[in-house]
């Protein structure tokens, strides 16, 4: 195992591997950290472990050059993400985390791409308080960031067929397997009681050990025909083998990430590949194996190199099986052939197998608030004060009003209608393909602008594509501002990903489906020349396109940009 080498090769291993294990499993000094009043931050290492309590330290970068030419500190705040395994919530607690976004953050929410919700602008003295109400709400905020298995995915339509309620189970059951065990969320956040002692001694994580995985994990269970998970871009995937009315199995997918640095030619963007085929009863230790093999083999000096997707393409994935079989005790069967259709989701009314309805609504990067002509938070919460069924986030930023029965959906409908929310009628067919991270002002590693700027650049896209003829045709367009990739812009038609305030990078000829990854077309495009470099390739499109052809099919087999063959850095999409 790397971690336990010799004094030379600790000496090598990155700082934040000796916060871990020196933070008696996360506690560092978070709790005397929050107690001074006199900062609005924390220290640096307690910064780090705050991550693995769902909490990131920010400062407001709008306001920064003032405060500096001030000489004051910086706007700190805190920004919590909140987990929802499988993105299903129940009405309350959809109020819950309206009311605490009004009274202690920064009086929105983000709905995020993987299904989790996210408060802003969280003044240290309020951290506890809030953290508090969100337990009180039946929900956590543990591991939603920092080195471990984050919040785990599903296809959010549970409506769909049987199907969809297990792989819902499933994920639920895949986050408890995998949360940490220490007591140190409660014993700080909650007023638990101490562990005696050292905490050392009596307490260990089963899964983790004491400096817990080299980098972020992050896993999602898939239903075909929907890649709405985007499960190529996840470091294990569950993909549903479904046979008559029940679900046979699933394929392991392993090793997809999005993230990478600009300039750092080692750092990339890769597809997850297809391992093998495990029956639903095997999952759970599957999984278990999976994050016990990158423990002990990931990069721990260096965190670019550090995901499991670096893992799995320096030794091999043959190496790879190997190590999770031997774990298992038993080998995995192969894959089985399963095919995908889009990464989008289905907007509107539909009625599910159980006779309930469900209304999936376009919100736009997945932020709620009012705005003037909007009153969607308001609409939303109306919404949730009657609705009898629940709230499903989905894994694109949107949000499902769903299990409605007939006799409550006139009440839904006149508030919809009341409040204009977009059941995905107004928006064109590119809007409604549209995801955009946070970036600035919150996000401490923004380069460029993203939240606050694709809308408009979308209106933009839409005159250009109104022109050619293409307003219904759907083609995925994301954008990110910097290469972290948080709202997978490597897997969009359209790639946008920050470079510089103004300047993008111009990524083309992704699949429809998510299973290939688009290539870059043009560096450093400034805003203001981005609908010049689209408008010949959309018109050729409008033009060339063959009888069904998508936008990123075209890209590729009119030579815009060449696909990335298997060997290169970036991988070729496993056809399974
Ligand atoms: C080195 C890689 C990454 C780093 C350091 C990073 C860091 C961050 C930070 C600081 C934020 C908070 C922004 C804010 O709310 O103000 C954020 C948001 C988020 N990140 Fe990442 N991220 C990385 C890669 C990724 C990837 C590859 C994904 C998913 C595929 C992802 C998923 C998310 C999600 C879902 C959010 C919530 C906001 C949204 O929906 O846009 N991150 N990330
Ligand atoms: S992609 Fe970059 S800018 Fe956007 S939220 Fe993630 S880390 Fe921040």
């Amino acid at each position: 195992m790397k971690q336990s080498g010799s004094a030379e090769n600790e000496k090598k291993l990155h700082k934040n591997e000796g916060i871990k294990a020196s933070s008696r499993f996360l506690r560092g000094t978070l709790a005397e950290s929050l107690a001074d009043p006199l900062t609005g931050d924390v220290s640096p290492e307690d910064a780090q472990l705050t991550k693995f309590h769902g909490i990131y330290l920010q400062d407001d970068r709008d306001e920064r050059s003032e405060r500096r030419k001030k000489k004051l500190d910086k706007a700190y705040s805190f920004m919590i993400r909140v987990r929802v395994p499988g993105g299903v919530a129940t009405p309350r607690q959809w109020l819950r985390m309206d009311e605490l976004s009004e009274r202690f953050g920064n009086a929105t929410m983000k709905l995020t791409t993987r299904q989790a919700f996210q408060l802003h602008g969280i003044l240290k003295a309020n951290l506890k308080k809030t953290i508090q109400e969100i337990n009180a709400g039946l929900m956590d905020t543990i591991a939603a960031c920092g080195d471990v298995n984050r919040n785990v995915m599903c296809n959010p339509n549970p409506h769909q067929s049987e199907a969809h309620g297990e792989v819902l189970a499933l994920s639920r059951a895949l986050s408890d397997h995998l949360t940490p065990r220490t007591r140190a969320y409660h014993e700080i956040w909650l007023d638990g009681e101490k562990v005696a002692g050292g905490e050392e001694e009596e307490e260990e994580e089963p899964i983790y050990g004491k400096t817990y995985l080299p980098r972020k994990f992050k896993i999602v269970v898939a239903v075909p025909p929907s890649n709405d998970v985007d499960v190529y871009a996840h470091d294990l995937g569950f993909v549903a083998v479904l046979g008559e009315n029940r679900i046979n199995g699933y394929n392991v997918m392993v090793g997809g990430g999005m993230g990478m640095t600009h300039g750092n030619a080692a750092t990339h963007p890769r597809l997850a590949e297809l391992m093998g085929f495990c029956k639903p009863g095997q999952v759970l230790e599957v999984a278990e194996a999976v994050v016990k093999v990158q423990r002990d083999f990931g990069d721990r000096e260096n965190r670019a190199h550090a995901r499991l997707k670096y893992t799995i393409e320096d030794r091999g994935l043959a190496w790879f099986r190997a190590e999770v079989e031997q774990r298992l005790g038993y080998p995995l069967e192969e894959g089985r052939p399963v095919s995908f259709e889009d990464n989008g989701d289905r907007y509107g009314w539909t009625r599910g197998v159980d006779d309930k309805w469900h209304l999936t609504l376009f919100i736009q990067n997945g932020r709620i608030q009012d705005e003037e002509g909007l009153a969607l938070k308001t609409g939303l919460r109306e919404i949730a004060r009657i609705h009898k069924g629940d709230f499903r986030l989905t894994c694109n930023q949107n949000l499902i009003i769903g299990s409605i029965d007939d006799e409550d959906r006139p009440a839904i409908e006149a508030l919809v209608s009341e409040y204009g929310l977009d059941t995905g009628l107004s928006g064109s067919a590119l809007r409604l393909n549209s995801m955009a991270c946070v970036a600035l002002p919150t996000c401490g590693l923004a380069l460029a602008e993203s939240e606050r700027y694709l809308p408009d650049l979308v209106t933009e896209v839409e005159s250009l594509l109104e022109e050619a003829g293409l307003r219904e045709d759907a083609i995925t367009i994301r954008m990110t501002g910097c290469p972290n990739g948080c709202a997978r812009p490597y897997l969009a038609e359209i790639g946008l990903v920050g470079k510089a305030p103004g300047k993008y990078n111009l990524y083309l000829g992704a699949a429809f489906d998510g299973s290939r990854l688009n290539r870059l077309y043009k560096a450093s495009v400034k805003s203001e020349e981005i609908v010049a470099e689209l408008r010949p390739i959309v018109t050729r499109y409008a033009r060339e396109r063959e009888a069904g052809e998508r936008f990123g099919d075209f890209c590729i087999r009119s030579g815009v940009v060449t696909p990335f063959e298997t060997g290169n850095n970036y991988h070729e999409p496993m056809v399974v």
